[in-house]
């Protein structure tokens, strides 16, 4: 009698990535990310997900393209209007009147939702010392996003009179202003593993980046960054997102998407 081992080339593949870019796909849904994997390597004539490892591992280009297909940097200022719209008129107004506000960016991208954050703090409270910390997985988004450059399509849906207050014309787009640059950071972080010190921001923004990780590592992750909330600051999710159990971890909600920590 003959047994055969049924060989798992997606489990591989995460090893395998991960030995590579630390990116921990295991963490991911993996129906969604599996499907994406699979279409991108069948395009490439690809069957199994352990062919492409030599590649991965000597072609810079096509890791890119792998990132690009894994990471899902899609992003824009003034993503959701209607979410900064309450950021402005209600959030900031509140936050502003104790000292420093501190926000993170977790899953910043190419800085889109910190320098729009940023302008918003400008306009709202010019003399308050801002700062804001972006983290993202993808090394190349937190270098594109400490330039501060966006195009004209990444600012389709920006207020033009509040565009103009944070940022200035340039060939092919818009450069955040000084001012905007100064109260940003970013750095390279990983959100599966990150351990904020509580109530260290006032803020969080964490929008449309836990839509692939599993729903047990997602709520985790909500818990670390209520925890990381002080009283009375604001932790604001994707408009299509939420926190599975805010109660539990200290957090009141009115809005769908806005979540105060108590
Ligand atoms: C769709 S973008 C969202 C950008 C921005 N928050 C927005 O709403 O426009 C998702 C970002 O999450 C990042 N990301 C994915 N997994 C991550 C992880 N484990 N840790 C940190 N960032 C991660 C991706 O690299 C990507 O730039």
């Amino acid at each position: 009698m003959t047994t055969t081992t049924a060989v798992d080339d997606y489990v591989e593949f995460c090893a395998f990535l991960r030995q590579v870019t630390g990116i921990d796909l295991s963490q991911y849904k993996r129906p969604q990310m599996e499907r994406r994997l699979r279409s991108f390597y069948a395009n490439k004539g690809m069957q199994s997900l352990t062919e492409p490892f030599d590649r991965i591992r000597n072609d810079p280009a096509h890791l890119d393209e792998l990132l690009d297909r894994i990471t899902i940097n899609v992003s824009q200022l003034w993503r959701n209007p209607e979410q900064w719209d309450i950021i402005r008129k209600t959030l900031l107004p509140e936050l502003a009147q104790s000292g420093q506000l501190r926000a993170w960016s977790a899953g910043s991208s190419y800085g889109a939702e910190a320098y729009t954050l940023a302008t918003l703090c400008h306009i709202v409270c010019p003399t308050r010392r801002v700062t804001i910390q972006g983290t993202d997985i993808d090394k190349r988004m937190v270098a594109r996003a400490r330039l501060g450059l966006f195009s004209v399509e990444d600012a389709r849906s920006a207020p033009a009179d509040l565009l103009e207050m944070g940022f200035e014309a340039i060939d092919g787009g818009w450069r955040a202003k000084l001012e905007l640059r100064k109260m940003t950071r970013f750095d390279v972080g990983d959100l599966l593993r990150v351990q904020p010190r509580p109530g260290s921001y006032d803020l969080i923004l964490c929008r449309n980046t836990v839509i692939y990780f599993s729903e047990p590592i997602r709520d985790e992750l909500h818990t670390r960054l209520a925890s990381a909330l002080r009283p009375g600051g604001y932790l604001v999710v994707g408009s299509t997102e939420r926190v599975s159990q805010p109660t539990q971890l200290g957090l009141t909600t009115n809005q769908p998407f806005i979540y105060r920590k108590a």
